[in-house]
């Protein structure tokens, strides 16, 4: 029992990639795995999953025998879905090295058929596409569905009914977004039911395979230093904060249904802080994992309307350049109320964090790209060096900031002594700079996940019960938003945003950082 791959994994023994080719070594020649991108015409398909794919092809962490399936109703060759796909590839694992040859054989496994999503008849010719490829093998299949939420019911019907896997296991990914408040989301998670059972179903929010988002764990359980100040005694305020320097960019028909706080707040913003927040989990194991994060979102009192602030971007010329406004995209209705900017103050009723304010912002067209979180520590009580020297630190506290993207980055400002024969304190930075520390490239969030379900690992997935806990903090206000029809602050396409959420922080006697 002690000698098994996934205790040796447990204990730090087999690294994930040993435990790999341990598992499908063992299989060699019995296996394989389908993976059917559904939707694979779409910009996330060639944006993200076939580039993905790759890099996993590229590192072996595919198994020995895998077949590429894109479908979509697009009509399409063998051929021409590889030429599209061989557009968006990147040697991004070594740049010095041609990757050419790895690519040919890639796209060599890449096949597409063509149907629609609510044909059980086309899905059942994908089935008999599949099993020639899958040459008699035991056969695992993964369906990607890459495709709006209207037709997700229609392709998990058709996919589940006519091309699941006869011996082997079947699982579907499915992509946000999950509803667009508690009701939806609910009648969604039922309808998938019907046809898969919740192990089956793969829910991703891609934030969750960011290399400083899975590291936060690692941070603060595997470091005697944080775990102590993790709470109400020693922080002040905690900070999520997602911007983008551009609009929506050729999604303002999908953006204009669901708006920032739907499409960045409840699900990548919260997803961070229940995992910044929970307690220690049981164990590493999934189940354990998300019980905790379920913990943390159940104790949340559900955001209220004087705890928002939402913004709309509009038009502005800089430089010579017109930067569009948000209703100038074509596909948003020109009297649209959807906010493409929000601040929110979130409070988690348990001991550890009672009345510690977190405070998330996002939105689109600021005045740069970047998605942090800031953890501000409170005063030094009787500081010593305010009250003899006037410091001009003058309650400057410390704050860990953590860097998700870009220049991913874990840094600590601390009040130092500046060398000299005199006493004045400068704010420097204890800073672990990814680039400067490691030299691997870090992975796209899409190959940690595709792995992931391939393997079987649900640590990174949204289980039901987190869903339901997460609409239930932000169906309340969003009704509420749209009920009373809050017109949106503007704010100017690349600023900071509106002026209101600096009002919002400061009634919480918070600066953002
Ligand atoms: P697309 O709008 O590009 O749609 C994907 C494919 O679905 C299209 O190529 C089209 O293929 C088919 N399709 C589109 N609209 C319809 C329709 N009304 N009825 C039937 N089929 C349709 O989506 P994306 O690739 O951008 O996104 C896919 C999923 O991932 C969505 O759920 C989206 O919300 C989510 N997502 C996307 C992100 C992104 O960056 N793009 C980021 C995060 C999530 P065909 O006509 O060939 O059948
Ligand atoms: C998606 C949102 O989930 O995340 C997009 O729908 C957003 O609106 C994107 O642009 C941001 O992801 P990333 O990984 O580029 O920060």
């Amino acid at each position: 029992q002690d000698e098994t791959p996934l205790k040796k994994l447990k204990d730090g023994i087999l690294s994930k990639e040993q435990k790999h080719t341990f598992d499908f070594d063992s299989n060699k020649d019995k296996s394989t795995v389908s993976i059917t991108v559904v939707g694979a015409s779409g910009d996330l398909a060639k944006k993200k999953i076939f580039p993905a794919l790759f890099a996993l092809y590229y590192e072996g962490c595919l198994p020995e025998h895998f077949t590429i399936f894109g479908y979509a109703r697009s009509k399409m060759t063998d051929d021409e879905l590889r030429n599209m796909v061989s557009k968006t590839l990147t040697c991004r694992i070594d740049k010095r090295e041609n990757c050419g040859e790895k690519m040919e054989q890639f796209l060599e496994r890449c096949f597409y058929h063509s149907g629609q999503y609510d044909s059980q008849e086309n899905f059942a010719e994908l089935d008999k596409k599949l099993k020639e490829h899958e040459a008699g093998r035991f056969s695992n299949r993964l369906f990607y569905l890459s495709i709006p939420p209207n037709i997700f019911i229609n392709a998990v019907r058709c996919a589940s009914l006519s091309a699941s896997s006869a011996h082997g296991w079947t699982r579907v990914i499915v992509e946000k977004p999950f509803g667009r408040d508690s009701e939806s989301s609910a009648a969604l998670t039922g309808a998938l039911k019907q046809y898969l059972k919740e192990d089956q179903i793969f829910r991703i929010d891609h934030y969750l395979g960011k290399e400083l988002v899975e590291n936060l764990s690692v941070l603060r359980f595997s470091n005697l230093i944080f775990e102590p100040l993790w709470s109400r005694q020693y922080i002040r305020n905690v900070q999520f904060i997602f911007s983008e320097d551009f609009g929506t960019e050729g999604r303002g028909g999908y953006f204009d249904h669901y708006g920032i706080i739907r499409d960045i707040m409840q699900n990548h913003l919260l997803q961070i802080l229940a995992l910044f927040a929970m307690e220690t989990p049981v164990s590493l194991d999934a189940e354990d994992i998300r019980n905790e994060k379920v913990k943390v979102l159940r104790s949340m009192r559900p955001l209220q309307l004087d705890d928002v602030i939402v913004g709309q971007y509009k038009s502005h010329t800089k430089g010579g350049v017109n930067y569009p406004g948000y209703t100038n995209d074509k596909t948003v209705p020109k009297d649209s109320l959807t906010p493409t900017f929000a601040a929110a103050a979130l409070f988690i009723d348990n001991a550890r964090w009672d009345g510690v304010p977190f405070l998330m912002k996002a939105g689109k067209a600021l005045h740069t790209r970047s998605a942090e979180i800031r953890v501000q520590f409170r005063h030094v009580p009787g500081n010593l060096y305010n009250k003899n020297f006037g410091s001009d630190l003058d309650q400057a506290t410390n704050e860990l900031v953590i860097r998700v993207q870009p220049d991913e980055a874990i840094y600590l400002k601390i009040n130092n002594k500046v060398p000299g024969l005199g006493m004045r304190l400068d704010r420097s930075n204890l800073n672990l700079l990814y680039s400067a520390r490691y030299s691997k490239e870090i992975p796209d969030a899409y190959e940690r996940l595709l792995l992931d379900a391939i393997e079987g690992e649900r640590r990174l997935f949204i289980r039901s019960d987190e869903l339901d806990a997460a609409w239930s903090l932000f169906t309340p206000v969003l009704k509420e938003l749209e009920h009373k029809k809050i017109v949106p602050e503007s704010y100017p396409y690349g600023s900071r945003g509106p002026i209101g959420a600096h009002y919002l922080a400061a009634r919480y006697k918070v600066r953002w950082g």
